[in-house]
């Protein structure tokens, strides 16, 4: 997956160990830290700039918005060495861009095997067969007419963080940890779907495809089918992004991202998984002793400091400092989220803020004066049935080095005292 020359390219960071450095806790409060600043030598606010002047563009300007020029630099990012091809190949969310919960449309992450479909509505199809009382196919206007849904849930790609099982690989948490996003979804539940078209008592697996180039399919147990499963077609409140499956996708909260089946068009019942021969080659963890962890479908408690990280370093100097970052479980909400300043030795509960919603993102902050000190900055969340996210030691230490998918350990990023940060590993 991936070649060492080329990943220089994205600045490997330093790999050496920092069980050796020593660390000052960052966390004395010093009483008289301010982050406002006095008044004179601040023309910015002194004096009448051009936008208090001259009048700005009408109404009429921009018919559909767009963030405004100097947030250009917030964008999905690839990197282009991962994969073969652009087409069927990965972007990432720009997680130290964002704050609160929701990601915007524009920045969710892509990825599919075989590029973008572009499907006109009208000729959409969604269709139910296989081992049902009577074989259905919907319109997009028949989807419409059942009982819609709102929830908001994340979706992460069961690869996210896939390259650190190594170590210390990519500088960023947009590229460590971007394979996610969280949207509030607008769909019809699959259950009421399925009850419509019968499912007969043998029928316990369902078959997902997509309609893209790549004719994705994936094997959904019926019993979370009928649990929380969704059809949307609406993502923060607007149409589906072609990127993200437009017309329709399928939503299966907590669960990994592939089964995620974008462009649905055909869902089949069936007595057994279809992909069983697909599921052992694919989207399995292969253990040291070569077996593999099958249908490790839930995506476990996981977070990341976004700010500071290496793509957004502490420029502000010593005194108050907002750290933040996301946490997030396929079983639940987020109890709680510890944060260590010095490499996991000590830590301190963080704040959450926003809504704490079941399988869906959770932000939280911790606020303290830096001293300028080096850091070994961490975060650490616990789920509500009690899951605490592992280190990546005790990760290796049950499933080798072997894997790809499913790595949900803790994440140290190395603050300097310059505030520069850096992707390393504590052990
Ligand atoms: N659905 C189709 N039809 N084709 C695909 O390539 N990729 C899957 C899933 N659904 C894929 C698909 C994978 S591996 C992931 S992680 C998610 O879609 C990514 O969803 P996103 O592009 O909205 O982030
Ligand atoms: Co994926």
């Amino acid at each position: 997956m991936t070649s060492k020359s080329k990943k220089d390219e994205l600045q490997a960071p330093d790999r050496r160990n920092f069980l050796t450095v020593g660390v000052a806790g960052g966390a004395a409060l010093a009483a008289s830290a301010v982050a406002g600043r006095a008044a004179d030598g601040e023309p910015a606010i002194t004096e009448i700039q051009d936008w208090n002047r001259y009048t700005g563009d009408g109404v009429d300007a921009t018919p559909y918005g767009s963030p405004v020029e100097f947030e250009n630099h917030v964008i999905r990012r690839d990197v282009p060495w991962l994969t073969a091809d652009p087409v069927s190949s990965v972007n990432f969310t720009p997680l130290h861009e964002l704050d609160g919960v929701i990601t915007p449309n524009g920045l969710c992450f892509e990825r599919h095997h075989a590029g973008t479909a572009i499907i006109d509505p009208a000729e959409h199809r969604l269709m139910i067969n296989g081992l049902v009382d009577q074989e259905l196919v919907f319109t997009m206007e028949d989807l419409k007419r059942f009982p819609r849904e709102n929830h908001a849930y994340f979706l992460e790609c069961a690869a996210n963080s896939g390259m650190e099982w190594r170590g210390a690989q990519l500088n960023g948490c947009q590229f460590t940890h971007g394979m996610i996003h969280n949207v509030m979804y607008t769909g019809v539940t699959l259950r009421h779907l399925l009850e419509e078209a019968g499912v007969k008592p043998e029928g316990q697996w369902l078959l997902a495809e997509g309609a893209d180039a790549s004719a994705m399919t994936r094997s959904i147990p019926m019993e979370k089918a009928l649990d929380d499963c969704l059809v949307a077609f609406k993502m923060n409140g607007e149409a589906l992004r072609a990127e993200q499956g437009y017309p329709v996708r399928l939503v299966v909260p907590g669960w990994e991202g592939n089964m995620w089946v974008k462009w649905l068009r055909r869902l089949e019942v069936g007595d057994m998984p279809w992909a069983q021969r697909e599921e052992t080659s694919k989207y399995t963890d292969l253990l040291p002793d070569g077996k593999a962890r099958m249908h490790t479908w839930v995506m476990d408690v996981k977070s990341v400091i976004t700010n500071p990280s290496p793509q957004a370093p502490l420029t502000h100097g010593k005194g108050p400092t907002v750290l933040t970052g996301v946490a997030w479980s396929g079983r639940g909400k987020i109890q709680k989220v510890d944060v260590s300043l010095d490499g996991g030795r000590n830590w301190q509960e963080a704040r959450i803020s926003g809504p704490s919603m079941s399988k869906s993102m959770h932000r939280f902050y911790f606020d303290f004066d830096w001293d300028g000190s080096e850091l070994l900055i961490q975060s650490r969340a616990m789920d509500e049935e009690g899951y605490v996210q592992p280190t990546k030691d005790a990760l290796r230490a049950e499933r080798g080095e072997n894997s790809i998918y499913h790595n949900n350990g803790i994440q140290t990023w190395h603050i300097k005292s310059d505030g520069t940060a850096e992707n390393v590993e504590v052990s």
